[in-house]
């Protein structure tokens, strides 16, 4: 059997450099690999909502903000379904039923669950949508008999679970559901790169993201207000690369023809490290270097994010037909998981025949 992936994005925000390096840059190179199936990507609004009960409208906003910025980094509609969450009832009903084969106290045991009820002060009063989040993204991921997971380091615990609740269901019932592999970002830097200010996340609430969609102009701005060496004072200094958040920046983007174009005198990046630590090396030259790297990613993914702007009803058409499609493969798995489970009453024919015959011999 081919292989699936099936990866998604809470839509509470635009998409930021973080995003792009952590999973959006790798989904598109699958995409174009040739080596999948099928590939979905999913905007899981539902899950949002369940931290977000009180701004339904930011939820929806977003949802074309994130659909934007997939299209304008070259996922193509036409090899990848972009599918909305909510628009797929089956997942709810998988969701019911993968309840009962999770404990509660193993989603108590959930380290991202944990730390995210510590980050919302939830922790006297935790929706139980919130609570049981991790179910339903075992919905998502199964019922499309997903193989492969794109995902961030953050979202280990969620695959975990789900191959907890593949392997109950397979045993109780019956080989239906697909164990999923999580597939992690290719390097340290991408794996979580940090906000502007060198803080361990970008985050919207901490105003430290450079986004997708953000100018040229605002993006230098930011790059030349980045959090670099603090003990790297005069040119001539000795610098420091680690906890340098230029230097994070340039192991996540940098390639080596990036040097022949916009820094010739070195040649790869450990050749510019290297004279940054002996000291002669100023911050604002591997800034500017900096931004001529990420003006190069970007200037593509704001151009083609114009093209879609220009008809945003498409974009719906795009997400409608995404989301329908979606939908019959996600019914098509619940078929097997309810026959597995043998709440199929209505169509199971023998089930019916083997009933009646109890009776008829009854009389
Ligand atoms: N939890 C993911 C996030 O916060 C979003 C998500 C929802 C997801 N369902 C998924 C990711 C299924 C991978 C697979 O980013």
């Amino acid at each position: 059997m081919g292989k699936i992936i099936l990866t998604g994005d809470r839509p509470t925000g635009r998409l930021h450099v973080g995003h792009y390096v952590g999973s959006l840059r790798r989904r598109v190179e699958l995409q174009n690999s040739g080596e999948y199936e099928k590939i979905f990507i999913m905007i899981a609004d539902a899950q949002a909502l369940t931290d977000n009960i009180e701004n339904p409208e930011k939820v929806r906003q977003n949802i074309l903000e994130v659909a934007l910025d997939y299209l304008s980094c070259g996922l193509d509609p036409s090899k990848t379904t972009i599918l909305i969450q909510s628009q797929i009832p089956e997942l709810y009903e998988l969701t019911a039923y993968y309840m009962d084969l999770v404990t509660v106290s193993r989603l108590q045991r959930n380290p991202t669950v944990k730390s995210e009820i510590q980050m919302r002060n939830f922790e006297a009063s935790i929706p139980v949508g919130f609570f049981t989040y991790p179910i339903s993204q075992a919905a998502d991921i199964t019922a499309f008999k997903a193989t492969t997971v794109p995902v961030g380091v953050d979202q280990l615990p969620m695959i975990e679970q789900t191959k907890e609740i593949v392997h109950k269901f397979n045993s109780v019932y019956a080989e239906v559901l697909v164990d999923p592999d999580a597939l992690l970002p290719e390097n340290q830097a991408c794996m979580r790169l940090p906000g502007i200010d060198g803080k361990a996340k970008m985050s919207k609430s901490l105003g430290n993201c450079i986004y997708l969609s953000d100018t040229p102009d605002e993006v230098r701005k930011k790059i030349m207000s980045m959090y670099t060496d603090p003990t790297h004072i005069q040119v001539s200094d000795p610098g420091h690369i680690e906890g340098n958040t230029v230097f994070t920046y340039l192991d996540a983007f940098c390639r080596p023809e990036h040097f022949e174009r916009y820094l010739p005198d070195y040649a790869n990046l450990d050749e510019l490290k290297a004279h940054y630590q002996r000291g002669g090396l100023g911050d604002v030259k591997v800034k500017r270097f900096l931004n001529s790297v990420l003006e190069e990613t970007l200037e593509p993914i704001r151009a083609r994010r114009r093209e879609f702007e220009k008809d945003i009803p498409e974009v719906y058409q795009i997400l409608k037909r995404g989301s329908e499609a979606a939908e019959e493969v996600a019914a098509q798995t619940l078929s097997e998981v309810k026959d597995a489970m043998k709440i199929n009453y209505f169509s199971d024919e023998e089930l019916i025949r083997s009933q009646s015959e109890k009776y008829s011999r009854s009389e």
